[in-house]
């Protein structure tokens, strides 16, 4: 009953549809025919991970990131990102989006602004003050800010959540994933806990981030070494990580990711990068009977039940 009203709530303040290009009910994306590159976003499968499922007799699923239509996770953060601020009334037909960005946000922002008609200005790597002010400097232009602009979570909260929760008929028992911004985890987070609390959420950071301490001893320290993952690892805790339930943490090295990366490619015949191989190391290492995780890139999230 807690879950249905936490729905109806989502639902009620879903910013997903925009208020300048909404689709019409008969021409809403399903499941068969999606609408444009907005409806490629999100709906991504769930893949059991076979050689690693056996090994530690878990059941360990990863959703399948890469199949979103700019190829990682971050595509539902560029498509809410850009949503909320059509909703706000920060961005006209035509305008700008800007943002600091090395990697995925970038990709996913720069296909959905083609795809709705915006102009896309990044800033490399991660310069999220020059962004801002470009952004201030120019008319119909916005600074999406996908750190501290919580319409990021918000994505993961009304999408990734709810299909990690019906893809596993709410069997799912614990979710491992690394994190950047942070939107990913503490949406999910968010999302699995109001519909059940016992789900056990946990953080896999690499070396050189200080989340791993922050969850662990509420302090700041970076723990030692430093990490070839891109997108993951992080040095403050982001409005969009602020207050989420997370339940634990571990480090994983990078050359257990990167040796799971072959394993994944050897013995499961999945190309995937360094976070999703120490998303997968994360959920592997967890032992719990239904992990999830994510390829977030060549795409998993590792979600573990019972
Ligand atoms: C490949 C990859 N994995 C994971 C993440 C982290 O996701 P989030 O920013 O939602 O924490 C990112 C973020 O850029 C990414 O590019």
């Amino acid at each position: 009953m807690k879950g249905l009203k936490v729905l109806q709530y989502y639902a009620k303040r879903s910013i997903f549809q925009s208020r300048h290009l909404s689709l019409s009910l008969s021409a809403k994306s399903n499941q068969n025919v999606r609408i444009g590159f907005a409806g490629l976003v999100g709906n991504t499968p769930l893949v059991r991970l076979n050689s690693m499922s056996e090994e530690t007799g878990c059941e360990i699923l990863a959703k399948v990131e890469s199949a979103n239509g700019g190829g990682s996770v971050k595509d539902r953060a560029a498509l809410f990102l850009i949503r909320d601020a059509e909703n706000k009334g920060l961005l006209r037909p035509g305008g700008t989006v800007v943002e600091g960005t090395a990697g995925n946000t970038g990709i996913g922002l720069a296909h959905v602004c083609n795809a709705l008609g915006y102009k896309c200005v990044i800033f490399m790597p991660n310069t999220q003050s020059k962004a801002a002010r470009y952004a201030d400097s120019i008319d119909n232009a916005v600074w999406t800010n996908q750190f501290d602009n919580t319409a990021n979570k918000q994505a993961h909260i009304e999408t990734t959540g709810p299909e990690i929760w019906s893809q596993t008929g709410g069997k799912v028992d614990a979710v491992v994933f690394g994190t950047g911004t942070g939107g990913t985890l503490a949406g999910v987070a968010t999302y699995l806990k109001e519909m059940n609390h016992k789900i056990h959420t946990e953080l896999a950071d690499p070396q050189g981030s200080v989340l791993y301490n922050y969850i662990k001893h509420g302090k700041l320290e970076r723990s030692e070494g430093s990490s070839i993952a891109e997108g993951i690892g992080q040095g403050r805790v982001t409005a969009n990580l602020k207050d989420a339930p997370i339940d634990d943490a571990h480090v994983v090295m990078d050359t257990d990711a990167v040796r799971m990366t072959f394993r994944l490619l050897h013995e499961e015949g999945f190309f995937v990068g360094a976070s999703t191989g120490l998303n997968v190391a994360g959920a592997v290492k967890h032992n719990i009977k239904l992990a999830i995780t994510q390829y977030t890139d060549m795409s998993i999230a590792a979600y573990n039940t019972r």
